[in-house]
């Protein structure tokens, strides 16, 4: 699934992303850095995602090769391991489920042998479970498996707007996943697009929750970390796709691994929010990688890492793992109620990185008052990560507790935070008074 599409190595790229990084993770660090908002709405759809959306999505593990039958079982297994309990309600139908010619009034229409019964039946099936159904298109001519010839056609929304966006109200879709899928990035072009979606979708009444990806197929710096999308999408893409794999080395406009993708989005901070959310791209907890490559899949640490730091930066929880045989551990990791808690938390406030810790140690107010914090070790070797308390933004006269939100153990918060946090690994502590 995760094509190599020409991984060349660190060029541009890197030095831009150590400078990015380097800018810090603290919102409070970039008040000049406002990105340009894209929109006068003031979000492109007002309560359909109060929290970060949470889901599953046939992408990252079935990629073009989905049916019918394997939605179908993956929406049971949301049920059977708990996923849709803990929270992930959405499931997704990414790129290939369509004909590759549209019906004779224009409409698009599922593939008569791998969805015989249709898209609409799979939406009832979905519903049916207590689950949301979402759905995959792009804005130009072609999807991105159709621009890169993996799959045949041209059935891109391009000249079809209403009309798709009225098929998909139709058959009960709640999630559109909207990719721009070319090389051609002017920034008025994309707006266009982007928007003619958005109106389309709202045309239809229907709530429904508008992810974009601004990125694919495009050979600059991402547009989805550029530019302010909140008026335009309910949550946008920041990076190119994440790969399950810790650091791939390719340049920003290529996929990239769990560290790089937070170096990237990291400083994005601040710009998410109730209803428009950044999105550093689905989770690849459990989603198998390729051997000697580098995206041999994650070790248990950097799984920590992917879902704790993306519940730190309220990023949408898309999960891509083969549900059909998740292992216990996947299983566990991804309905840890406690880090879910902090991704859902109402309050979004953004993450700061505490300063005087290299980055090392960020800090999150929840709503109910307490604080999370977590602790990231972005070296190939395990290393001590500590943070006074002064540092932290306590009351002096009181007493804490921290919670390690991985094993459930409670400890009195002392005069520091201390821990030793193996390779890649993240320690999250929520600290409650
Ligand atoms: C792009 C997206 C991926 C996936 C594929 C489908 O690469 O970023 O998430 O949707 O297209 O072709």
């Amino acid at each position: 699934m995760f094509a190599h599409r020409g991984l060349t190595g660190c060029r541009a790229g890197c030095f831009l992303l150590l400078v990015v990084a380097l800018l810090g993770c603290s919102a409070a660090s970039m008040p000049s850095d406002r990105p340009t908002r894209l929109s006068d709405a003031a979000v492109a759809f007002a309560g359909v995602a109060p929290t970060p959306p949470m889901g599953w999505d046939t992408w990252n593990s079935y990629g073009c090769t989905i049916d019918a039958g394997i939605v179908e079982r993956a929406a049971d297994a949301m049920v059977s391991t708990g996923m849709r309990d803990a929270g992930y309600r959405y499931v997704i139908v990414d790129d290939c489920w369509f004909a590759t010619q549209r019906a004779e009034n224009g409409a698009l229409q599922g593939d008569p042998v791998r969805f015989p019964d249709g898209m609409a039946a799979l939406a009832d099936y979905v519903h049916a479970r207590g689950l949301k159904f979402g759905i995959y298109e792009s804005p130009n001519a072609q999807t991105c498996a159709q621009l890169g010839g993996t799959y045949p056609g041209n059935t891109g929304s391009l000249g079809h707007e209403r009309l798709d966006a009225d098929t998909f109200a139709a058959w009960g879709v709640d999630y559109l996943k909207y990719d721009w899928c070319s090389t051609e990035s002017d920034l008025t072009a994309q707006v266009g697009a982007f928007t003619r979606m958005r109106d389309a979708l709202r045309a239809t009444g229907r709530p429904i929750v508008y992810s974009i990806n601004p990125n694919s197929g495009v050979v600059q710096t991402p547009p989805g970390s550029r530019y302010d999308w909140s008026g335009i999408a309910t949550m946008w893409r920041t990076t190119n796709d994440l790969h399950p794999g810790w650091e791939l080395d390719a340049g920003e406009t290529q996929g990239q691994g769990v560290r790089e993708v937070l170096d990237a989005t990291c400083p994005l901070v601040g710009r998410q929010g109730p209803d428009h959310w950044l999105d550093p791209d689905m989770l690849v907890v459990g989603v198998p990688g390729t051997p000697g490559t580098p995206y041999p899949g994650l070790t248990p640490a950097e799984q920590r890492t992917n879902l704790g730091m993306w519940a730190m930066l309220s990023a949408p929880l898309i999960a891509g793992n083969p549900l059909t045989f998740t292992s216990a551990a996947t299983a566990n990791l991804l309905t840890d109620a406690g880090v879910i808690a902090v991704d859902q938390d109402p309050l979004a406030a953004p993450a700061e990185a505490i300063p005087g810790t290299d980055e090392k140690a960020w800090r999150r107010t929840l709503s109910d008052g307490s604080i999370v914090v977590a602790l990231i070790n972005r070296d190939d070797v395990a290393g001590r990560i500590t943070v006074p308390r002064t540092a932290l933004a306590l009351s002096d006269s009181k007493n804490y507790v921290a919670q390690n939100l991985w094993d459930g153990r409670s400890t009195p918060l002392d005069h520091e935070i201390a821990a030793e946090v193996a390779a890649h690994d993240t320690v999250l502590l929520r600290i409650s008074g």
